[in-house]
């Protein structure tokens, strides 16, 4: 008998069972802010098929990110597809400058101030999809009623507000939890993890149903962020 490789039988085992790569969001909180628009065109380089930003307000999560302006600015120099998370506590006033500045998915948090069904609202009549976030703490439950009004879940795999930490192994339980819920439902729904994620994370994530990979530490501190994106992408650890 052959002697296959883990790798080569995961792949094979995933393609048997149809399902698709998911898509590689680099998140750019982990990028040397001194040369952004460098990293920018390293991770586009590298084969990303989103980018990640990180809007943070201070008082959601006791951290500051990326602003609208600097989102602007990244949208001349690509084309490459914007997932905006915001980690704010009122949405509703980040909206219309996070269109202007490019967004393509707007990815707010449950557990902010604002009501969900307006926030969802007013995103979609800027013509962007809207995206639903909740934290390690929050259960699936709390999600579940706005699942056919958006087009990305994304169950947070650390606590929002920095990068770096550790992945929750909990998270595995929800993705499988929104897995079998969202292919009940009449309009396909990403779901998406983000934070920790790493190419050993990836098989089971990608395996229990995720579709977007956001992976900040992981990509940029790589040498080769290509060979790290195509891991990703691939389930191989
Ligand atoms: C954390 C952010 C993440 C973060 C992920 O609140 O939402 O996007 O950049 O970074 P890593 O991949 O380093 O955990
Ligand atoms: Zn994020």
């Amino acid at each position: 008998m052959k002697n296959y490789s883990k790798n080569f039988i995961n792949r094979t085992y995933r393609r048997s069972l149809q399902i698709p790569n998911p898509k590689i969001a680099p998140s750019l909180l982990a990028a040397d802010f001194s040369r952004f628009g460098e990293e920018v065109k390293r991770m586009v380089d590298a084969g990303a098929d989103m980018l990640h930003f990180d809007v943070m307000d201070g008082e959601f999560v006791p951290n500051f990110a990326i602003s609208p302006p600097f989102i602007a600015a990244v949208r001349q120099i690509t084309e490459v597809p914007f997932d905006v998370h915001i980690m704010v506590t009122h949405p509703l006033r980040y909206i219309n400058a996070l269109a202007e500045a490019g967004a393509d998915f707007i990815t707010f948090h449950i557990e902010s101030r604002d009501e969900p069904k307006e926030v969802i609202s007013a995103i979609k009549a800027r013509n962007i999809k809207p995206g639903l976030a909740f934290s390690p703490k929050t259960p699936t439950a709390a999600v579940t009623p706005y699942l056919s009004d958006i087009d990305l879940i994304l169950p947070m795999s650390v606590e929002p507000g920095f990068g770096g930490q550790a992945f929750q192994p909990s998270t595995f339980e929800k993705i499988a939890e929104l897995h079998q819920i969202t292919t009940k439902l009449e309009q396909p729904l990403d779901i998406s993890i983000d934070g920790g994620v790493t190419t050993e994370i990836a098989p089971r994530a990608i395996h229990q149903g995720a579709t977007i990979l956001v992976a900040g530490t992981a990509i940029f501190r790589s040498q080769q962020p290509e060979t790290v994106i195509e891991k990703l992408r691939t389930g191989t650890a």
